[in-house]
């Protein structure tokens, strides 16, 4: 049954952008969870919705070349825009962690953009959308890997000196129980940024910051201490150096 949900889910225009691990994982966990096909596959459905309800696939963006354009593809840089507060949002970053040569960016979205064609950074990033990791792999500077954070191997080794977890830990945390501790343990960086959103994309916010606050500052990784934690609009941060 599993593989019949599965082919059927991959085959669906509206997840054929999304890693395939991923909608394997949907539909195994969907079937711990139901026992009748129809069941399965609508909670599969639904914890596919929730994974990529930020952006539907990127169509029309081969046309794009506007930075500010693309960076408005995705609900989550569409929200720090205009590109003058990005700018002060990763300058204030910046001046912790210094101007970084090597980024890796997990979940990434769409944010490597911003890094490669306004810092000049080298940025290595992960997401589940194919569309996404393309449309960042015709940039110079980028090395893309289309795939599912919660598979082993799908962190990219070596040392970097910033890594960015940008509003990805509670995602990541809903797809598995306990992921979030162990993909920031396994991040070799000098500082890793974490960011939270403060509101939901329809505007409500009450108590996210204060939850997420308190999840972060009881989840901090044995390696790491905060250097610092500031808010930006819709958005909490923390900057979180290797000790
Ligand atoms: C809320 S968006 C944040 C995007 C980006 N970090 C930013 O803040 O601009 C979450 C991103 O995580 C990706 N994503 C969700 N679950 C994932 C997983 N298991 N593995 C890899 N990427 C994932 C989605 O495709 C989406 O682009």
């Amino acid at each position: 049954m599993n593989d019949e949900i599965f082919a059927k889910l991959c085959a669906n225009r509206k997840y054929g952008d999304v890693h395939p691990d991923a909608i394997r994982r949907a539909v195994e966990d969907a079937r711990r969870r139901y026992r009748k096909p129809k069941d399965v596959e609508k909670a599969a459905r639904e914890r596919l919705h929730g994974i990529t309800s930020a952006f539907n696939g990127l169509r029309g963006a081969d046309s794009v070349d506007d930075l500010e354009a693309l960076l408005a593809l995705h609900a989550s840089t569409r929200e720090r825009l205009p590109l003058a507060r990005m700018d002060s949002l990763y300058r204030r970053v910046f001046e912790i962690t210094g101007a970084p040569e090597s980024v890796l960016d997990l979940a990434c979205g769409l944010n490597p953009l911003y890094l490669l064609r306004r810092c000049g950074c080298r940025v290595t990033g992960v997401d589940l959308s194919r569309s996404c990791v393309e449309l960042l792999s015709r940039e110079p500077g980028f090395t893309g890997v289309w795939g599912d954070l919660l598979s082993e191997e799908t962190i990219p080794s070596g040392r970097f000196h910033i890594a960015l977890l940008f509003k990805a830990l509670p995602l990541l945390e809903r797809q598995k129980a306990g992921s979030a501790m162990e993909i920031m343990r396994r991040i070799d960086a000098a500082d890793l940024i974490v960011s939270f959103p403060t509101r939901t994309l329809g505007g409500r916010g009450v108590g996210m910051e204060r939850g997420y606050s308190e999840w972060m500052e009881s989840h901090i990784p044995a390696n790491r201490a905060v250097a610092a934690r500031f808010t930006d609009e819709n958005e909490l941060f923390y900057i979180l150096k290797e000790i």
